[in-house]
């Protein structure tokens, strides 16, 4: 492959990227190859006419204007549809093997680390599914018609070159890998500055992202010239990577061009002293040169594919990243199915520090037995939310075990803790498809009966008031909707699943106090049933819990039921003669 001096690692990647992903496409790949052979043949027939004709006009032979236009008429009637048919089975082939990249690549992020999505802008990853596929397509496209097509093609005027004039041919053979060492290495300055623009495009689509994202947060606060500055400034800075690599790839034409004109030049001066000297017809030479002709684009074609495929090359090493990345919190080996459980929660000394922060859970115990309320109140930072991160398994205790029936988490499959575990998250996220859709997200195929169900449960009769009621799509992230009804929204989802354990994050904090007495009741009629583990500020909220855990500072300062902790004197009782006066 043209690939030059990539470095060895990227010569790896385009191994694999080869095999895993091109491979596979083979037959529209061969079907490719094999209209371009028709193709490169019909180059080599127009060599060989064109020759035939200038001798036939020298000599005023007749078949000059009766035969050498017709077989010019068939060659054109097989190669233009050759031609069409090579581009067509190649772009199938592409496509096919960048739907299975984009499949590989998105399903290696959503199956991966929670973290690794967190610690990213999500900007860039979005940039990597708009920029890298766009070049690896292009690349593969450029290698799979440029190989084929372009290298056949040059082989036949070779051919053809060297059935006429070997020496002539010989000459020509050894000048042209000399001449084309620079465009080799004008790839490489592409493929580094190339590198650094595909960096700068995923930060920059973060920035608007975000600018677009908090666009109630800029009006509000009049940041239209933060954001504007912000944004110019990633302009500017795109334009200045991009025109790195522009500069080095439009070197690349003119480089070429030059290269081409000394070849004609050249050219003339060597075979027309042969020719004059007898040793080739003028027909020969005029063929020598329609060959050199026909070959000339695509000699070309495979100049500049250095660039194109080192930029390719670039993106796949981005995109390999990513899928080699190697995933932490995973199904241990012998994970095992946990079925259906109990609903006994318990943390037992655990610790977890997010990367690069200090310590969020610091020793935390606590247990909930199944079918029991529990309440964890405390300052926000105390490490509430953290809780619930690791009982879901998105992140990994750092010591300690976190315990769901009696199985540390880290010992049975993902699917089947999750499956166990419904939650209301402190953000209520909601997908931008319809409230009914958002509802039944939480049970597979629920049917409308269920889906109206956890709906009233959840206190959600506003929908009927919605603009199209169930069928009111929700708005990126829920924006359609207020606070409140997107919690509710939120809260249904989680009812609907008759998950054994139900986790509420600060689920009713945006609700109207009428509404949450009202799922107040509703969950009520769930104690017993349900483990329920929930973190409110409210203390009327909790205060009807089994027990209460009061946590700070990553780990549990009190624990009681309301009335113990009142009565205890401390950290609660203080909130409780604040709140409930
Ligand atoms: N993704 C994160 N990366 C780094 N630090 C985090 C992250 N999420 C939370 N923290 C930190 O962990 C601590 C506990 O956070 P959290 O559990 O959300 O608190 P709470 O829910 O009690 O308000 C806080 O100090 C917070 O800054
Ligand atoms: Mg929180």
């Amino acid at each position: 492959m043209a690939v030059g001096l990539a470095t060895e690692k990227q010569e790896k990647y385009a191994g694999r990227f080869l095999r895993d992903w091109l491979l596979p496409q083979w037959p529209w790949f061969a079907l490719g190859t094999l209209f371009a052979a028709v193709t490169a043949a019909c180059a080599f027939g127009y060599s060989y006419i064109i020759a035939m004709a200038t001798d036939w006009l020298e000599a005023s032979d007749q078949r000059v204007f009766m035969l050498a236009p017709l077989v010019i008429i068939g060659l054109v009637a097989v190669r233009a549809p050759a031609m069409y048919g090579q581009t067509q089975a190649n772009n199938r082939g592409v496509q096919n093997a960048v739907i299975k990249l984009q499949e590989a690549l998105f399903g290696r992020l959503i199956d991966g680390d929670f973290a690794r999505l967190q610690a990213k802008n999500s900007g860039e990853y979005v940039s990597q599914f708009a920029n890298d596929m766009v070049l690896v397509r292009e690349a593969s496209l450029r290698v799979a018609t440029n190989l084929a097509k372009s290298t056949l093609t040059v082989i036949a005027a070779i051919a053809y070159m060297l059935m006429t004039d070997w020496l002539l041919t010989l000459v020509l053979l050894v000048i042209y890998p000399v001449a084309f060492y620079p465009v080799v290495r004008l790839g490489n300055r592409v493929r580094k500055s190339s590198r650094r623009a595909q960096e700068q495009a995923g930060e920059l689509t973060s920035v608007l992202n975000e600018a677009f994202q908090g666009s109630r947060t800029v009006k509000a606060f009049q940041l239209e010239g933060y954001q504007k500055d912000r944004a110019s400034k990633g302009f500017i800075e795109r334009a200045r990577l991009y025109m790195k690599v522009l500069r080095a790839k439009a070197l690349v034409d003119p480089f070429l061009e030059f290269v081409g004109g000394l070849a004609l030049a050249g050219l003339f001066a060597f075979s027309g002293w042969r020719a004059m000297s007898g040793d080739i017809t003028v027909g020969e030479l005029v063929g020598i040169i329609a060959a050199i002709g026909i070959a000339s684009p695509e000699v070309r074609a495979l100049g500049t594919l250095n660039s194109v495929v080192n930029e390719g090359l670039a993106a796949a090493t981005r995109v390999y990243a990513v899928i080699d990345a190697p995933v932490h919190v995973a199904d241990n080996p012998g994970a095992k199915d946990m079925g259906r459980a109990v609903g006994d929660v318990s943390f037992d000394g655990v610790s977890f520090s997010y990367p690069g922060a200090s310590p969020a859970l610091n020793g935390l115990s606590f247990d909930a037995k199944a079918g029991q309320t529990i309440a964890i109140v405390g300052p926000s930072g105390a490490g509430k939310s953290t809780v619930f991160s690791l009982l879901l398994r998105l992140y990994e205790a750092s010591a300690g075990a976190v315990r769901v029936d009696g199985h540390d988490v880290r010992d049975v499959t993902m699917a089947s803790l999750r499956r166990n575990l419904s939650i209301v998250s402190q953000d209520a996220f909601l997908f931008d498809v319809s409230v009914r859709e958002n509802i039944a997200l939480g049970k597979p195929g629920a049917s409308m009966q269920e889906i109206e169900a956890a709906a009233r449960a959840a206190a959600c009769d506003f929908i009927e008031g919605l603009p199209s009621k169930w069928d009111t799509p929700a708005g990126e992230g829920g924006r359609n909707l207020s606070g409140g009804q997107r919690q509710r929204i939120a809260l249904a989802r989680a009812l609907i699943s008759d998950s054994p354990v139900l986790l509420l994050d600060e689920a009713t904090s945006a609700l109207d106090s009428e509404s949450e007495a009202r799922i107040q009741q509703a969950l009520g009629a769930l104690a017993g049933r349900r483990t329920m583990i929930i973190v409110a500020h409210r203390l009327a909220t909790v205060r009807k819990a089994d027990r209460i855990f009061v946590m700070t500072d990553g780990r549990c300062a009190e624990a009681g039921t309301h009335d113990e902790l009142v009565a205890h004197g401390g950290v609660y009782a203080g909130l409780a003669a604040h709140q409930l006066s």
